[in-house]
């Protein structure tokens, strides 16, 4: 039998993809498969405590507590998500959710916290639910949340495990399923053990499309199939580059990633330019420093104008010159956050 009441906890980080989920199909399955850095600094802690109810009312209710006070705007996401994921976990229906989160990195940092958001939550309703049933392992445990995870928003299935996490079918990747996201099943250079992502925070604003919307401009866009098709090809060369460790390709194809995410934004119907004149700005400045040093800093982008620079731990001091001295001068009041390839999600 489930307990009236248990309080369980975990803290689940943020991701960055290297190849980009752009475009869905029903139920959350990936247009296409990508992969992800799993992030270590830039982390959503949960609490959720359960309090069974009075039989009679048999659904599901919670309340949300954002940095310890009532957050009502994160409600209809939170709810969206139950809708979709009570089938999974039928106990739900006979509780009440205290939900308590907080965010490492700064509140409306233009960050997105979906991914670490909804893989913490996820993690905790597993949790309680493993609580009952005693024969369901870590590996199963970490499995369903993933699952789950990918209901409440697609990038947050790549969220709980790490250093590198691959999401959705490829004929070349052993394991791979648009249900889950799984640990990346082969051999890494050690290089990518320990890459460090510098997050220039160039724009702290609202996002000026959600993803749901994003997603949808896919489909029946002009360019959707040879998108589609080109994330296949570029999980492939992944392969290769993630083997070896030839970073000059690593660059090339992440770079070429995060501009035909934007590109794609750029080309649809109707169309969007999610970047600033100082993330442009920024990634001329990354060119430069590239030629002029042979360092092999990079950037990506998400579905905004923050910069990502992803580089190897061997090259952090004289990038986080280069940031001081250059970059910091795009951001938005100065700011940016230093984190690294981490190992997922732990309960705490
Ligand atoms: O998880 P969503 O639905 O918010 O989509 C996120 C998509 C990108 O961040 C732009 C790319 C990715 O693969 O994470």
């Amino acid at each position: 039998d489930y307990p009236k009441e248990a309080k369980v906890g975990w803290r689940s980080p943020s991701n960055i993809a290297l190849v980009k989920y752009w475009g869905k199909k029903p139920n959350q399955i990936p247009a296409n498969p990508s992969i992800s850095f799993t992030l270590s600094n830039c982390a959503t802690t949960t609490s959720v405590t359960f309090k069974k109810l009075d039989e009679q009312v048999a659904h599901w209710s919670f309340e949300f507590l954002f940095e310890g006070a009532p957050k009502e705007d994160f409600k209809p996401k939170i709810e969206t998500f139950f809708g979709r994921i009570e089938k999974y976990v039928p106990f739900l229906k006979e509780y009440h959710l205290v939900i308590e989160s907080s965010n490492s990195f700064p509140h409306s940092s233009g960050i997105a916290s979906s991914a670490s958001g909804m893989s913490a939550l996820a993690l905790c309703i597993v949790d309680f639910e493993s609580a009952i049933d005693q024969t369901m392992t870590s590996d199963f445990l970490k499995k369903k949340a993933s699952f789950l995870a990918r209901l409440g928003s697609g990038s947050a299935c790549r969220s709980i495990e790490g250093p590198l996490v691959e999401w959705g079918e490829h004929k070349n990747i052993i394991g791979s399923d648009d249900l889950v996201g799984i640990s990346y099943p082969y051999q890494i250079h050690d290089i990518f053990r320990k890459y460090r992502d510098t997050i220039l925070l160039v724009d702290k604003g609202e996002k000026t499309v959600s993803s749901t919307a994003g997603h949808s401009l896919m489909e029946g866009h002009p360019f959707a199939e040879n998108r589609f098709k080109q994330a296949h090809a570029n999980l492939n060369s992944l392969k290769e580059i993630l083997q070896t460790g030839d970073l000059k390709r690593f660059v090339e194809l992440v770079e070429s990633e995060a501009l035909t995410l934007h590109a794609v934004m750029m080309t649809g119907q109707p169309y969007y330019i999610l970047m600033k004149p100082n993330t442009l700005r920024i990634i001329e400045s990354i060119w430069k420093f590239r030629k002029a040093t042979g360092l092999n800093i990079c950037f990506t982008l998400d579905a905004g104008a923050n910069v990502h620079l992803l580089y190897p731990d061997s090259e952090s001091v004289e990038v986080k010159t280069f940031i001081a001295d250059e970059l910091s001068k795009y951001c938005q009041n100065g700011q940016y956050i230093n984190d690294h390839v981490g190992e997922g999600a732990a309960k705490y």
